[in-house]
């Protein structure tokens, strides 16, 4: 996860980016003039959405469409890409060519973004990332609101390392190939757990949906059979969910037989976790619309933004989930 702080210089520059994307939105046929987010007509906002993986993506994609209406001032031009990560990039191209006033990006993977990050620059286009982040340089994005995705794995990796003292063998469903999820929340995990009687079997990648997580499951249970596999780390609940289908297809029973740690706590995920086939969920928060849409705002009105805006996550073990499920909202 990137940490550096944005220099006053570099605020500035986004800022007189964001002034001139207002005139390009305007005069690039995009069919919405921009006043830069101070009243008046809409801004128009192209958003790179990953696609439709899991739960967790539709609560996102909803929360962002809700916070980026019409009666909240903006014309938001949707595209999910299907976890294509050279279709999303593709998308963002379209957006710069139709003169957008601002893009918002959940980018899929971290690597490969510098060249069309450069081009939104050099067009006058803020970029705003939401959700994931990308190993390009940050000066080529205005702001970035998020999860601290390598929290979420050090929190499940603490559980599991308190939780497991005798020898545990452990598969892990990962997210998608380098995304900024997969990647942290690994790193996370695998330090909290380093020096405990976890041991890492087997890792293979679900791509953070339901089916990849089943898929991958049944392949880990012929490979080790059930008696082999002690514990589950899934990236996110979908692929636990996936698992759950797959150890009770095997004959086991997924929270006893074979404990299972996830990431998100989505409805069905915590559902699983007062039912007792989870075992412990770490939250990742896909509410992020609101927070998205005021930094849109922030940007064009060429106010100073924080570089990182993080929000915060819980962690629920089956009680919490129980007591937390008639509230929840997503
Ligand atoms: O980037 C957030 C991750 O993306 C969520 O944990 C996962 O469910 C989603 O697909």
């Amino acid at each position: 996860m990137k940490k550096t702080i944005i220099t006053g210089l570099a605020v500035a520059a986004v800022g007189m980016l964001a002034l001139t994307a207002c005139s390009s939105g305007a005069e690039g046929g995009s069919g919405a003039a921009s006043d830069g987010g101070s009243g008046g007509d809409l801004i128009t906002v192209g958003f790179a959405q990953t696609g439709s993986e899991s739960g967790w993506r539709s609560a996102n994609t909803e929360s962002m469409k809700t916070a980026f209406s019409t009666d909240n001032g903006f014309d938001l031009i949707f595209n999910a890409a299907d976890n294509d990560a050279a279709a999303q990039i593709a998308a963002v191209r379209s957006f710069i060519n139709q003169g957008v006033d601002a893009i918002v990006i959940a980018p899929i993977v971290e690597d490969g973004w510098d060249d069309v990050l450069q081009e939104a620059a050099d067009a006058g286009i803020p970029v705003i990332l939401e959700d994931r982040t990308v190993s390009a340089s940050e000066d080529l994005y205005s702001t970035w609101v998020g999860l601290d995705f390598q929290l979420e794995g050090q929190k499940a990796g603490e559980w599991a390392a308190e939780t497991f003292t005798g020898p545990t063998n452990m598969v892990v469903l990962e997210g998608t190939t380098g995304s900024a999820p997969a990647n942290d929340r690994a790193t996370g995990f695998d330090e909290a757990i380093a020096g405990s009687s976890i041991t890492k079997i087997d890792s293979q990648t679900g791509d953070f949906t339901r089916d990849g997580g089943k898929t991958v499951m049944e392949g880990f249970l012929q490979k080790y059979g059930v008696d082999g596999i002690d514990l589950v780390y899934a990236h996110n609940d979908d692929m636990a969910l996936g698992a759950i289908e797959a150890i009770e297809a095997a004959g086991a029973v997924p929270g006893e037989d074979i404990k299972i740690i996830s990431i998100d706590a989505v409805h069905d995920g915590m559902q699983a976790l007062a039912d007792g086939k989870i075992n412990y969920i770490v939250e990742c928060n896909p509410l992020l619309g609101d927070k998205a849409a005021a930094l849109v705002k922030a940007v064009l009105n060429g106010e100073s933004v924080d570089k990182r805006t993080i929000v915060e996550d819980q962690a629920f073990d089956q009680d919490a989930a129980i007591a937390a499920l008639p509230d929840r909202k997503y």
